[in-house]
């Protein structure tokens, strides 16, 4: 029996390629080895103000994202194996998951969610005393996602480890109180590529939510822009194209053109002997565009209401699996079901 994955990405701000790297390219090559579930993670995203018809329509952006990546989940057309998977759906249309949310509440402690990095960072700048409780309780629901699907397999970037953890823990603790009832999850994280980093800051990771632009290669971007975003693209001192973590700019850059050309940074080292940062740089780029031009016309295709009617019937096919799970746990905890 193929195991199951789960994953999901919050439809907040504009996904970049390290979202692609880091996720969801991960997703399309694990989808026919696993049961895989993929989510838009919709009441993540409302931790933080969102305004409703903004995170209606990138709810739908999201979906289509998946699609033009190669998640095939038009029905029916996976490759061999049971085609009710892969499955893509949102997270809000299945209530089940703040359900169990509640559950797994009351085994949560206080100490383990204040650890949690994502959270800390968060609320950095205005302090945890006015943030959402939603926030704060946030790997929970991730938690409840992950659980709920009996997910053995939980494909992220490295800075949701810390999550994954968490499922665990909530997972062994259940069983031990109320017997085996969840699988335990294991995170799976993509070595090499993993972390792309901000093309203003290589010390820290490209992101949905970093002010400037120039910080992300966003899937969206059109050629022009992704041109200049290059072009300003920080650099370190020093003139020759090497691979080393003494220029992480460049170590990062390097690591982009590798993902998207099939090339090992070695080889690109080798290619660039003798040249500069701007032949470089330009050249990125339209390694870059050649991958995301055909990527933006996929899902250019892709009508709202097609979306829609796939995301519908996902959540059609997800609801029994959540209830008979959840059901499970209702009565162990001595709920009358
Ligand atoms: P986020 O953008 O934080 O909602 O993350 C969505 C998914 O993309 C998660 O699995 C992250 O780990 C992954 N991800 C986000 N930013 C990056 C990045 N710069 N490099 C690699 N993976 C990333
Ligand atoms: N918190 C994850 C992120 O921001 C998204 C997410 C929500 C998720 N539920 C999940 C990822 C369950 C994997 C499994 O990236």
């Amino acid at each position: 029996m193929k195991k199951r994955i789960f994953s999901g990405v919050q439809p907040s701000g504009n996904l970049h390629i390290g979202n692609y790297l880091g996720a969801i390219a991960n997703w399309v090559k694990l989808q026919d080895e696993f049961e895989s579930i993929f989510c838009v993670v919709d009441m993540h995203a409302i931790t933080v103000p969102q305004d409703p018809e903004t995170l209606r329509k990138k709810t739908i952006e999201i979906a289509k994202i998946y699609l033009a990546a190669g998640i095939s989940a038009k029905g029916g057309s996976a490759s061999g194996g049971d085609p009710t998977f892969p499955i893509i759906f949102i997270q809000s249309q299945v209530p089940e998951h703040t359900e169990l949310m509640w559950i797994l509440n009351t085994i949560s402690k206080m100490s383990e969610l204040e650890k949690m990095t994502q959270f800390k960072d968060k609320t950095q700048k205005g302090g945890s005393e006015g943030a959402a409780v939603g926030l704060f309780d946030y790997p929970v629901l991730m938690a409840a996602d992950i659980l709920l699907y009996g997910t053995e397999v939980v494909p992220v970037g490295e800075d949701q480890k810390q999550h994954v953890e968490l499922a665990r823990d909530l997972a062994k603790r259940f069983n031990q109180k109320f017997g085996e009832t969840f699988i335990i999850p294991k995170a799976f994280i993509k070595e090499e590529g993993m972390r792309v980093m901000g093309l203003d800051n290589p010390e820290k990771k490209m992101s949905k939510s970093a002010e400037s632009a120039y910080n992300r290669i966003e899937l969206l971007d059109d050629e022009e822009t992704i041109r200049r975003k290059i072009k300003k693209a920080v650099t370190d001192s020093g003139s020759e194209i090497v691979y080393s973590d003494d220029k992480p700019a460049l170590k990062n850059l390097i690591n982009i053109y590798a993902a998207f050309s099939n090339k090992s940074p070695k080889e690109i080292e080798k290619m660039y002997m003798g040249k500069g940062y701007g032949d470089f740089k330009a050249e990125l780029a339209e390694v870059i565009i050649g991958f995301l031009t055909p990527f933006q016309e996929k899902y250019s295709a892709l009508s709202d209401e097609e979306v829609l009617e796939i995301l519908k019937d996902g959540a059609e096919k997800v609801r029994p699996i959540a209830k008979e799970k959840l059901d499970e746990v209702k009565t162990k905890v001595g709920f009358i079901v």
